[in-house]
């Protein structure tokens, strides 16, 4: 399958997902968008993928934002529309895979591109990044998850200072109220962010994907995560993987998951 403006690539069932407009800094249009949701959701039930990283092309940009040009003459229902799309399928659908999906962002992530990688299950900053949810400045908030991913990530008053200001951050700083989870070169970035993928990749998958819906509950609205939790606990002594893990564990040799 080819994307006009995705990169993709599966290399040791590794998905590296390239946002590929350079020349508009990775902005996401809606053929993005829509490109996004059909390579994501494919990847959940392809066997041949453990786990994703998303990343932009160049050195400037991660994604700097939803295109502007695309709703600037919109109106109210436009704007719902816009939003509610691109919320249920790709922010969320990233946010819920089964899979690890790793964001290295490699520039300028602001708007939707920061929402894009809080949607991300770990992100990875390199140190020329930059990030912010700017649309304050536009006139709007943002629409894709931020006012509420953000909160969650770095707390209440922190998102209000950087929604309200709409000013961006050094990745330095995401590192430190907790945005970011690593900071490195930008030369060490996709290496990185593949050898923390691999290492998920070498842990149950079955138990990876019942750890992510239960620690997304953690969030959701009138959702009990500990509830969530109990059931994926219990889901896990049904699989094979679990089999697996403890028959390995006790012949002392490394264990072979399949997922199931
Ligand atoms: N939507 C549409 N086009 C965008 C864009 C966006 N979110 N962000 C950048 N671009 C385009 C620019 O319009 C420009 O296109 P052009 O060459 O046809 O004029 C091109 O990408 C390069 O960007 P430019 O602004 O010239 O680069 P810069 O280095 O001067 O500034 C930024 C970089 C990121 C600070 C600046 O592009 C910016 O503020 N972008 C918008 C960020 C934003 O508000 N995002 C939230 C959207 S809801």
């Amino acid at each position: 399958m080819t994307y006009s403006n995705l990169l993709v690539e599966n290399r040791e069932r590794i998905l590296f997902i390239t946002i590929n407009r350079e020349y508009k800094l990775n902005a996401l249009n809606k053929a993005t968008l829509a490109e996004l949701h059909e390579v994501v959701t494919a990847s959940a039930h392809d066997e041949h993928v453990g786990g994703l990283i998303i990343s932009g092309a160049g050195e400037k940009a991660f994604v700097a934002g939803a295109d502007i040009t695309e709703f600037a003459d919109f109106n109210a229902d436009e704007g719902r529309e816009l939003a509610r799309e691109g919320q249920i399928k790709v922010f969320d659908v990233i946010q819920n895979h089964s899979k690890p999906v790793i964001a290295a962002i490699n520039g300028f992530a602001l708007g939707g591109g920061l929402e894009l990688a809080m949607a991300c299950h770990i992100r990875l900053a390199a140190s020329v990044a930059k990030m912010g949810l700017p649309e304050v400045s536009l006139g709007l908030i943002p629409g894709y998850g931020g006012t509420q991913r953000l909160t969650h990530l770095i707390g209440k008053g922190r998102a209000m200072e950087m929604i309200l200001t709409g000013d961006m951050i050094q990745a330095e700083e995401a590192y430190r109220i907790g945005l970011v989870n690593h900071v490195c070169d930008s030369a060490d970035l996709l290496p990185k962010a593949s050898e923390l993928i691999k290492k998920i990749m070498t842990r149950s998958p079955f138990a990876v994907g019942c750890a992510i819906r239960a620690i997304n509950a953690a969030t959701e609205a009138g959702v009990n995560g500990y509830e969530t939790e109990v059931s994926e606990f219990s889901n896990c002594f049904g699989s094979e993987d679990f089999r697996e893990g403890v028959s390995a564990f006790l012949a002392k040799r490394k264990a072979e998951f399949r997922g199931q």
